[in-house]
């Protein structure tokens, strides 16, 4: 069934993982599915919506896109794999690829839903990238943790934006006095009147040092520099200036930075040698509904390009994804080997072997009754952060900190929380205030999926997005 012209449809063809992007698409509209898939081959690639009188052999053969397989739900709606060459793109340049693969197919008019699930990177693409320089064993090497193996537990002063520097600086003292490793600036938090970001910068450096001489820990401060280029240049370039790298993780809002402005100052961090901070804020807004892009697309650009630590949400706390979702966003920041798991719209994927692995952040609506839960679901290479279970707790920041700080103990000991709370009383307020999330009904979940992946498989490939989220949601 050819769309403008030609048919991009070659089911023999079998992607090679050195050579070919692999894409997952899930697709429904006002034409056949297969038609569909032709339609977002052509226009994702070399086509268009009537045949060309400058198509030639050579265009055709070396840059088309090929749908190699679809699993059709309905008449008008399936799964759609495509494959496309490494020649299609300007190796260097996302932009390119987000324009091509991520671009005007979501205009189509007969399409009525469009949903790219994954894409498998070829390793002739990853070459190019160089990953994180610091990565979870670097992280962990600055918070002093790389023979504890402990999670890394942090806060995000709160109020979100309100406070003065003094204000915040005395709140952050407190957050590391209890015993937390690092202090965040909300992603809305940047250079406001109210609280310069220099003049911040310098107080909170003050409170790093007094609270390190009680504590003996290295304390870590993620500072938001996010804006336009030239601004967060010139506050890398102050940085380095005063030579923060031990204290000073450069916190960056990804999503709303858009590749380019992100790809570049991620050279210049590492150009500095500072760990870099990656919050996804904004990246929910387009993609929730009918229309969008899977956060495992910018999770794999966004640890190629660099970024140390990552936000993933949480499965357990306030942000949206399945506890299942949120282990392989966890994987992607992590593991090397990627497995296929089309329940997930997940793809099979291995990292060039350069690219380090970036440390996943657990953040959003966490609080000390649900670490226990965290690690089973994540495990103990994760950062935890609570803003709200932390400056919430009855008995303000220091003791929410000391009760984040009692729950990473006990599951290091392997205790249970409730346990452990009898003789530590911080974590017992937590606990009174927010309850505990029993680890039990995560592992109950994560093997609900082991035992019927096949059947999750199945469900996926039938119903398409909608048995997607039936699995899990
Ligand atoms: C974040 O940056 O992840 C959020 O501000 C988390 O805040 P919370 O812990 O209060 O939900």
């Amino acid at each position: 069934m050819a769309y403008g012209g030609y048919s991009y449809f070659d089911p023999k063809y079998s992607p090679d993982s050195e050579h070919d992007f692999t894409v997952l698409f899930w697709a429904k509209g006002s034409m056949p599915i297969e038609k569909i898939a032709e339609a977002i081959a052509a226009e994702s690639s070399v086509g268009s919506w009537t045949k060309l009188r400058t198509m030639n052999d050579f265009v055709w053969n070396h840059y088309r896109a090929r749908v190699f397989k679809i699993s059709k739900v309905g008449k008008n709606s399936g799964l759609i794999w495509i494959a496309y060459p490494l020649e299609h793109f300007d190796v260097k340049n996302i932009i390119q690829f987000q324009a091509s693969v991520l671009g005007n197919i979501f205009g189509l008019k007969e399409l009525e839903e469009l949903y790219i699930f994954d894409v498998a990177f070829p390793r002739g693409y990853q070459h190019q990238f160089s990953g994180p320089l610091h990565g979870l064993e670097g992280i962990r090497k600055l918070a002093g943790t790389t023979k504890t193996r402990r999670p890394h537990v942090g806060t995000i002063v709160k109020p979100k934006v309100g406070l003065t520097p003094k204000e915040w600086a005395r709140v952050a003292y407190e957050a590391f006095a209890g015993g937390l490793d690092l202090v965040k600036d909300d992603e809305n938090l940047v250079d406001q009147d109210f609280c310069k970001w220099k003049n911040r910068l310098h107080e909170v450096m003050h409170s790093i040092e007094k609270a390190g001489d009680e504590t003996g820990q290295n304390h870590l401060y993620s500072s938001n520099i996010s804006d336009r280029y030239s601004r967060m240049l010139d506050r890398v370039d102050y940085l380095n200036s005063h030579g923060l790298q031990k204290h000073v993780i450069v916190m960056l809002d990804t999503y709303v930075l858009g590749m380019s402005a992100l790809q570049d100052i991620l050279e210049k961090t590492k150009k500095y040698k500072f760990a870099t901070h990656g919050h996804r804020a904004g990246f929910a807004g387009p993609n929730r509904a009918d229309f969008g892009i899977s956060f495992q697309i910018y999770e794999k650009f966004y640890r190629l390009l660099g970024i140390d630590q990552l936000h993933i949400g949480t499965g357990v706390g306030k942000m949206e994804g399945s506890p299942v979702m949120i282990k392989r966003l966890h994987e992607i920041a992590n593991a090397h080997e990627l497995e296929e798991k089309i329940y997930l719209g997940a793809l099979e994927m291995e990292y060039h072997k350069t690219i380090k692995p970036t440390l996943a952040i657990a953040s959003g609506g966490l609080d000390a009754g649900k670490i226990d839960a965290l690690v089973a679901l994540q495990g103990k290479d994760v950062n935890i952060q609570a803003g709200a279970g932390v400056h919430g707790h009855p008995g303000g920041t220091r003791k929410g900190a000391i009760s984040l700080r009692q729950a990473v103990d006990a599951v290091m000991k392997g205790i249970p929380s409730p346990q452990y709370a009898k003789t530590h009383p911080e974590l017992k307020q937590a606990l009174n205030q927010w309850s505990y999330f029993q680890p039990s009904k995560i592992e109950k979940i994560l093997e609900y999926e082991k035992k019927n992946a096949k059947a999750l498989r199945t469900l996926a490939l039938k119903k398409g997005r909608k048995g997607m989220k039936l699995a899990f949601e």
